[in-house]
């Protein structure tokens, strides 16, 4: 079923910088690993947004669980069907439109890691309610640059970040969403659901890896728009942090950009 895209960096086909840097990620995965129940025998986890990775998939079928993947984008949508995955296109606002009838929501964990961060705040409590609609419980996670932002210092990380605060503005992401979600949550659901947020941290660290793949990431996307004068920013910044990541230097650790906020739902028993 065809539905209208998200606007924003998803709407068009996804550049293949954008595919390798979110596949060779780890840590969202590392994060989902902890917080999803060990056995899932007999449940199905929905994940919307699942992206192009493999890793969350495997996880879910190592643990027992059946997976469905849900992504707007197509060629995202094919990639998890190569895959091998039982995967539909939708917008997040209509996910209960795609998912088969059969599938009980008692058994239904709800999972979207990533993808509140790049939706409009019109379209958030709808969203919300969907992943509600078609789960009894579920997680939502996204990244909040609050951390990073505050202890990056020196002219390396304050370039990236401001080529990155624009980047974020122009594609209507926000960086800092990971802080709001539990409002979102306890806003749109009220009182039938139980409501809990952990948050989770590497720590202070020599975090070059992760930026020079964001950096990759944004230039897949400069690229794509033929960008000529932010690519060459970005190159001279990557360079910067390849010799700083080799430097190793632990007077120049700081806070990842990736702090995770896990906000789960589960309706309450009556
Ligand atoms: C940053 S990627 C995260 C992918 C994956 N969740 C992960 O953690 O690796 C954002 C994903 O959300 C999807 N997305 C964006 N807007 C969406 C929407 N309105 N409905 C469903 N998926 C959406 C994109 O196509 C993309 O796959």
């Amino acid at each position: 079923m065809k539905t209208l895209q998200e606007k924003g960096l998803y709407k068009t086909a996804v550049n293949d910088g954008e595919v390798q840097g979110l596949r060779k990620w780890n840590w969202p995965t590392r994060v989902s690993s902890e917080i999803l129940p060990e056995n899932l025998l007999g449940k199905t986890v929905i994940d919307v947004g699942a992206g192009p990775s493999h890793s969350l998939g495997d996880l879910i079928v190592e643990r027992d669980g059946r997976y469905i993947a849900i992504d707007v984008n197509e060629g995202l949508v094919e990639i998890q069907r190569k895959l091998g995955r039982e995967v539909y296109q939708a917008d997040i606002c209509n996910v209960s439109k795609v998912i088969p009838p059969t599938i009980e929501r008692t058994h239904v964990i709800s999972h979207t890691r990533l993808v509140f961060m790049h939706l409009s705040p019109e379209k958030m409590p709808q969203a919300v309610h969907e992943l509600a609609t078609v789960g009894s419980m579920g997680y939502v996670l996204d990244t909040n640059w609050k951390n990073f932002i505050q202890s990056a210092s020196g002219p390396r990380l304050r370039d990236f970040i401001d080529i990155t605060l624009d980047f974020a503005q122009q594609n209507g992401i926000d960086l800092y969403h990971g802080g709001k979600l539990k409002q979102l949550l306890i806003d749109t659901l009220g009182d039938a659901y139980e409501i809990n947020e952990c948050i989770f941290s590497e720590g202070i660290a020599n975090h070059y890896d992760e930026l020079i793949n964001l950096a990759q990431r944004q230039m897949g996307f400069f690229n794509q728009n033929k960008n000529d004068t932010e690519i060459e920013r970005l190159k001279t910044i990557i360079k910067s942090f390849e010799k700083a990541r080799q430097k190793n230097d632990p007077k120049e650790f700081f806070e990842s950009p990736h702090t995770f906020h896990v906000v789960s739902f589960a309706e309450k028993r009556t």
